[in-house]
Formats: structure tokens, sequence, C-alpha cells
């Protein structure tokens, strides 16, 4: 059962399309992880939240295959070895934590491979995947992606349209991030929300370069974890990708962006996080979000 919270009519003036959607998605996220032997971190009936303080490969693999409507995966990019990046003017170490350090090219692949057959596998026939990451890993993931057989459907690339500045000046500005857009396989007949993304678009196409800021202290002020994604950006995916009612998954959820944005459009959502400090900071996010709908 899916509970009222997602069911009511949503009410965004400048969103008339989403009134009109159908819930699509019959299936309820409790039933879905009751072969998971861990306990929830966190568990939220009436908003339909979920998140899971495990490796994601101790979770994806006892969920039922064909359950999940769409995932956002902001995997490990591997670039924690040891450079310098410009932080408010600053030099400051690149190293974001241990779960970052390259295992070399053969190892990072090999998981790469590994987290995105398990999530192939959770897809429903017409589930799509979002991935992001710099050059770091997106190779390795497009590459992985076509291993494996998914249907690559667009890269966006991601502006960010504040970057710091390169400190050596060897290099351009870092300023663009992708996303790649997959669905399960060929004959997926996946979801688009095309008419919704030309209305937020001045009622152009939307392209597929996205200029958004990185997020700012108001998205940092329950903590702040170093590659967390501008909440624009997901609520974006999720909008375009998703009806309310669908089960979005994030394996790599970090402060919980993915969680927030679903909570925010009424889809119902599984976290998985290997740290808890990073859980500690999606719980006050998600609890400030619910608050500000009034529970
Ligand atoms: C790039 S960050 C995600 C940031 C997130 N998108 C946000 O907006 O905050 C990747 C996260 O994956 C977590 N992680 C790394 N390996 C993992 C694994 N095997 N299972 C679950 N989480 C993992 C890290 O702790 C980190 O928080």
């Amino acid at each position: 059962m899916i509970p009222d919270f997602i069911l009511k009519v949503q009410t965004y003036p400048n969103m008339p399309t989403l009134t009109k959607e159908k819930h699509s998605s019959h299936r309820d996220i409790f039933e879905l992880v009751k072969d998971v032997p861990a306990k929830p971190y966190f568990e939220d009936k009436k908003h339909s939240l979920i998140l899971f303080n495990n490796d994601c490969f101790d979770v994806l693999p006892k969920l039922p295959e064909n359950s999940i409507d769409m995932i956002f995966a902001d995997p490990p990019y591997f670039l924690s070895n040891g450079g310098f990046t410009c932080h408010a003017g600053k030099q400051v170490s690149v190293n974001k934590g241990k779960w970052d350090v390259s295992k070399g090219k053969e190892e990072n692949y090999l998981f790469t491979l590994r987290w995105l057959r398990e999530c192939q596998r959770v897809l429903t026939p017409n589930g799509t995947i979002w991935v992001s990451g710099t050059a770091h890993i997106i190779f390795a993931v497009g590459y992985a992606m076509q291993d494996l057989n998914y249907k690559i459907l667009n890269d966006i690339a991601w502006f960010k349209v504040n970057p710091p500045p390169n400190l050596s000046c060897r290099y351009f500005t870092h300023s663009t991030e992708t996303v790649i857009w997959a669905a399960k396989n060929k004959d997926s007949k996946h979801y688009f929300n095309y008419e919704l993304m030309k209305e937020m678009n001045n009622n152009k196409q939307m392209l597929s370069l996205w200029s958004i800021k990185a997020p700012g202290t108001d998205e940092k002020k329950y903590g702040k974890h170093p590659t967390q994604k501008p909440l624009q950006l997901l609520d974006r995916i999720v909008l375009a990708s998703t009806r309310p009612g669908d089960i979005v998954l994030d394996p790599f959820s970090g402060s919980g962006t993915t969680g927030i944005a679903a909570l925010k459009e009424r889809r119902q959502f599984i976290g998985i996080e290997l740290e808890k400090e990073y859980l500690e900071t999606s719980l006050k996010r998600l609890k400030d979000e619910i608050h500000s709908k009034n529970g």
C-alpha cells in the first residue's frame, strides 16, 4: 500500500503537468526490502523513505529483480590520490575519504561493472538509471554500461556555473560533470516527461546542457559532504524520469540529496550509504523537508 502522503494530488503552481500524471507504481518499498537482512538505519512509513547504513553490495542483491523505477548513482570517482584543489580561495587537499581512493584502473572498472550489474537487475523493464561522474570514472561507467547492454539515452553535461579556479594554471578550469542517463536494455520503453521539461525551459525543448550551481551553504547547513550534488540537479532528474509514487533508489546516497528530491516530489525512496556521518546529515535534511511540508 502506498501511503496517502504520496497519493495526495500535487499543488505546484509552476508545474501544472504534474497534477495530470497518474501514479504508476503499486509497489511498496517496505515489501521490497523484506529480504534485506540489515535493519534500516531509518525508515518512515508515512513518507515512504528507507535509509540503510550498509555497503550497497550487501543490500542490492537482496532486492527483488524488476522492482525499482529509477536509480541515481553518484559513485566514488576514485580521485582522492593526494592532489590539490581550490576551496574558498585556499589550496586544499582533494582527498574526500577512504571510499574515494583509487584501487587501480582494473579494480575500479570491476567495482563499476559490479554495482551497475546489480542496479540493472533491480530496475523495472522500463526503468532508468542516471550516473554522474568526472573524467576519473565516467568513461569506465560508459564502457561498463555498454558491456552490460544498457541502452544509453543521453549524456547530460552539467555545467557548474560557479566552479573554483584552477590553481596550477596549466589546465582549463574544470567546470562540468557528465550525467549518463540509460535504460535497462534495448527493449525498454523508458518514461520521459518531455512536456514538463519543456515547460521548465520557457517552452523550448530542454537541452542536454544543464547550467546548475554547485550547492550553496543553505544546502549544507546540516553538514558538509565533500561531493554533495545540488538539489536542483536531482529535482530535475526525478521530475524528468519518474511519476509520483515511483520508487527511486540511490546506492551511494551520501548526504541524501536524491532522497530529498524524491520526498519533495512525492516519490518513494531507498538510500544506501556506508558512512554514518553522512546518514546523520541526510536525516536532518529529510526531517527539515518533512517539516517544511508540515508532515
Ligand atoms: C560521490 S558520494 C555521493 C554524494 C551524494 N550524491 C550527495 O549528494 O551527497 C559517494 C558516496 O558513496 C559512499 N560509498 C562509497 N562506497 C560505497 C558502497 N560500497 N556502498 C554504499 N555507499 C558507498 C561514500 O561514503 C560517499 O558518501
